[in-house]
């Protein structure tokens, strides 16, 4: 794993965004799995700012979806991804998958949405935010590390994260439809924005602690290219932060 420790919200924005259009560039079919909340907002106003045609022709995957919400509630993911993503960078919204969690069969609604994902040929690039649980996607502690897109109750605690987007803490969903950790993990590469002193410990334990359920974001060691992007107040936990300082400013040109 690489941790890159950067000044800003905006630098972290631009790094991933550096990251994303390389591969866009490079693959006219790029599919890029996205993340809700506020983390990757930066990512997102980077993207925007520095907008080139081939994002026009791109795929993308939400991570996850509330279950019950009708699509067009402003909090509904479907709402929000058409809103922070869709229209800012201007994709196909043919091409702009999230996942069904107002289906009137959400199981078979996870499965699709599988197969959709498969059928795109996998996600080359998956953009992560974690939650003060340790959740990527809405993974809740004890997920297991091979699931798939599924149905999870929210946490309490992440419930009142989320209660800030919603007019009422009670109008927060207690269920949702996320994609899986094993389905995380199948993705060709994982970036992971977070900022914020509320986030160290939830990275500290995620990036430095145990391979562990009880944080999913754990799961991210298992993966063979995931970088994670921190300020400073969300790295101020981690016990190696000035050899991850080290190693990124003496990376080999090669990596630059
Ligand atoms: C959102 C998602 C969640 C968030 C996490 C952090 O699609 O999957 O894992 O990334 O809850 O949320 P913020 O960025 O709002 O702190």
């Amino acid at each position: 794993m690489q941790v890159i420790i950067l000044p800003s919200a905006a630098a972290i924005g631009d790094y991933a965004a550096d990251v994303i259009l390389r591969g866009v560039a490079e693959r006219p079919s790029y599919v890029l799995g996205v993340a809700t909340g506020s983390s990757p907002l930066p990512v997102y106003e980077a993207l925007e700012r520095r907008w080139i045609p081939e994002l026009a022709g791109i795929s993308a995957f939400a991570l996850d979806e509330y279950v019950g919400l009708p699509y067009s509630h402003p909090e509904s993911y479907h709402s929000v991804i058409d809103r922070e993503v869709t229209t800012r960078l201007r994709l196909d919204p043919n091409r702009v998958h999230v996942p069904d969690g107002f289906a009137d069969d959400p199981a078979a609604a996870a499965t699709t949405y599988e197969t959709a994902i498969r059928d795109a040929g996998g996600i080359d690039l998956q953009l992560l935010g974690i939650g003060g649980s340790g959740h990527i996607g809405f993974n809740e502690p004890t997920s297991s590390f091979a699931s798939r897109t599924r149905i999870k109750t929210l946490t309490p605690g992440t419930r009142s994260d989320n209660a800030r987007f919603f007019s009422s803490p009670d109008e927060v969903p207690l269920h949702c439809m996320t994609q899986g950790l094993g389905t995380i993990l199948d993705a060709r590469q994982v970036l992971l924005v977070a900022t914020g002193e509320k986030k160290a410990s939830a990275i500290a334990r995620a990036v430095e602690g145990p391979l562990t359920s009880m944080c999913p974001g754990s799961a991210l060691q298992l993966h063979p290219d995931a970088t994670v992007l921190l300020d400073e107040a969300a790295a101020s936990e981690l016990t190696l932060r000035d050899y991850y300082r080290f190693v990124f400013e003496h990376r080999p040109k090669w990596q630059r």
